[in-house]
């Protein structure tokens, strides 16, 4: 890249593009070099470990990710991801989300997933572990199909939860 990574603006609940079902990439679809580079350049700006396309307005499968383990850079861009296999095994994790500002739950998801997604030359790959990176994979899949964090924890939590980040929001944008 010649030119410095443009940032994309990170859309917040309660935007409806949060909430809608993203179409799948399109084989050879030019758009997606720049903007999964542009995606993880904003990731990293926020900082966050993953970021999906609807948080950024744009309603297509795609979702980029890097753990940052050992503070090693490892990004991993996942066109059209899909889980295909999931443990019964169950794991808790506190979770946050870049368009949920400022909120943390647990939540209870599959220990383990096994996705598979194709990458930006089109080949078909997958990815499989536990830990932080399934609940990683699942929370960024889920975005896809307008499914968030706060979905998978009890409605008394999940009001709290909207209600205060409603409440942060505003403060923030009255500076
Ligand atoms: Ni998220």
């Amino acid at each position: 890249m010649t030119t410095e990574t443009e940032l994309l603006p990170i859309l917040y609940v309660p935007d409806p593009r949060l909430r809608a079902k993203a179409k799948p990439v399109a084989q050879g679809d030019s758009r997606i070099p720049d903007l999964s580079a542009r995606m993880l350049a904003t990731m990293y700006k926020a900082p966050g470990i993953g970021l999906a396309a609807p948080q950024v307005g744009e309603l297509l499968r795609l979702v980029v990710i890097d753990l940052h383990e050992n503070d090693v850079p490892a990004p991993v861009v996942l066109v059209n991801p899909e889980i295909v296999a999931e443990s019964s095994e169950t794991a808790v994790r506190e979770e946050g989300c870049l368009s949920l500002p400022g909120q943390y739950a647990d939540v209870t998801r599959p220990a383990r997933v096994k996705v598979r997604y194709q990458d930006l030359t089109g080949a078909k790959r997958e990815i499989e572990g536990d830990g932080l990176l399934a609940a990683c994979l699942q929370h960024e899949i889920d975005h896809l199909d307008g499914v968030l964090f706060v979905d998978h924890i009890s409605a008394l939590k999940r009001n709290m939860l909207l209600r205060k980040l409603a409440k942060e929001l505003k403060l923030k944008a009255q500076g």
